[in-house]
C-alpha cells in the first residue's frame, strides 16, 4: 500500500480557510488542496452537477494518492457527500474515505447552545438541502433551528469586498433578518467556507452573547479526533508537513485571490477534472 497525503477539495478558494484550521491542529502531515475554480460557485447549482463535479474531484483526488479527502464545502457536503459515501465509495475502493464538513459542525452545536435555539447562515445551496437542520436533529431533536441564505456573502469575499460598507449592508440585512426570526437564537453556524473571512462584520451585527461556531478550528480539532480513532486510516497518511495547491482555473488567477484565505507560500498547479 502506497501512503498519501490528506485531500482538501472545494469548489474554489473558501476550504483554504479549513486547510488552515487543520492544518493548525495537524501541522505534521502532508495536504493536496484542489479548488475547482473554473466552475465555482458551487451554491447555486442543482443537486445533481455539485454531485457530479464533487465525485469528479474525489477520483482525481484519489488518483493522486489520497486515502482521505475532506469536503472543505458546505455546499458539496450538503449535496453530494452522502451519496458518494454510500453509493459510489464501495465501487471505487472501500479503504479510502470522504468526510465533509456539515457533521462537525453540528456535533460544536449540540455542545454550545444553551438556548436550544440555533441560527444557520449559508450559501443558497446548502439552505435549501436542508442538510444543517436534519442534522442537528439526528442529534438533539428538541433545537430549533432557524436558517438564512446569504448569496451575496461569497461573491463579497471573492471581489475583495469584505471589509467594506457593501459588506456591512449585506450581513447586517442577513443576520437582522435571520434574529428577527428568532430572538432566542444563542448560538450561530457559519455554515459556508468563505464566512471566516467577513467574521469583523458578521461579529458586529451578531447580539451579544451569541456563539458564532467557524469551521476552521472544529474541523481541524474533529479530523485529529478521527484519525486518533482509525489507525488504520493515519497509517496511511505521509507526514512531512508539505501542502499542494491545485486548481482547476489558471494558476495565475489563484494565485491573485487565496491570499485572502491563507497565510503562507502558496504553489499551485492546474488540474483537469
Ligand atoms: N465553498 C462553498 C460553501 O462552503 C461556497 C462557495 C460556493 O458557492 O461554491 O458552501
Amino acid at each position: 500500500m502506497q501512503k498519501g497525503p490528506i485531500a482538501v477539495f472545494d469548489s474554489g478558494y473558501g476550504g483554504l480557510t479549513i486547510l488552515q484550521g487543520i492544518r493548525e491542529s495537524l501541522p505534521g502531515y502532508d495536504y493536496i488542496y484542489l479548488g475547482d475554480n473554473a466552475r465555482t460557485p458551487y451554491g447555486p447549482r442543482s443537486f445533481d452537477v455539485v454531485y457530479e463535479y464533487t465525485l469528479e474531484a474525489v477520483k482525481k483526488l484519489f488518483s493522486l494518492g489520497a486515502h482521505l479527502v475532506i469536503l472543505a464545502c458546505n455546499t458539496a457536503s450538503a449535496k453530494a457527500l452522502r451519496t458518494i459515501q454510500q453509493n459510489d465509495l464501495p465501487h471505487i475502493d472501500s479503504d479510502r474515505r470522504v468526510l465533509g464538513v456539515i457533521r462537525p459542525s453540528v456535533e460544536a452545536v449540540d455542545r454550545i447552545t444553551k438556548s436550544g435555539h440555533v441560527g444557520v447562515v449559508g450559501t443558497v445551496g446548502t439552505v435549501l438541502s436542508e442538510s444543517y437542520p436534519l442534522e442537528i436533529k439526528k442529534i438533539s431533536p428538541g433545537i430549533i433551528v432557524e436558517q438564512e441564505a446569504c448569496p451575496m456573502w461569497v461573491p463579497l469575499v471573492e471581489n475583495n469586498e469584505f471589509a467594506g460598507p457593501g459588506a456591512d449592508y449585506f450581513v447586517k440585512k442577513n443576520l437582522d433578518a435571520l434574529f428577527g426570526r428568532d430572538l432566542e437564537i444563542d448560538t450561530l453556524v457559519l455554515g459556508c467556507t468563505h464566512y471566516p473571512i467577513l467574521l469583523d462584520k458578521i461579529k458586529k451585527y451578531t447580539p451579544e452573547g451569541v456563539k458564532i461556531i467557524s469551521q476552521g478550528d472544529i474541523v481541524g480539532e474533529s479530523l485529529k479526533d478521527y484519525l486518533r480513532r482509525h489507525p488504520e486510516m493515519d497509517e496511511k497518511c505521509t507526514r512531512g508537513g508539505a501542502v499542494k495547491f491545485y486548481t482547476t482555473e489558471h494558476p495565475d488567477k489563484f494565485r491573485q485571490t487565496a491570499g485572502i484565505f491563507f497565510d503562507g507560500d502558496i504553489h499551485v498547479e492546474h488540474l483537469e477534472l
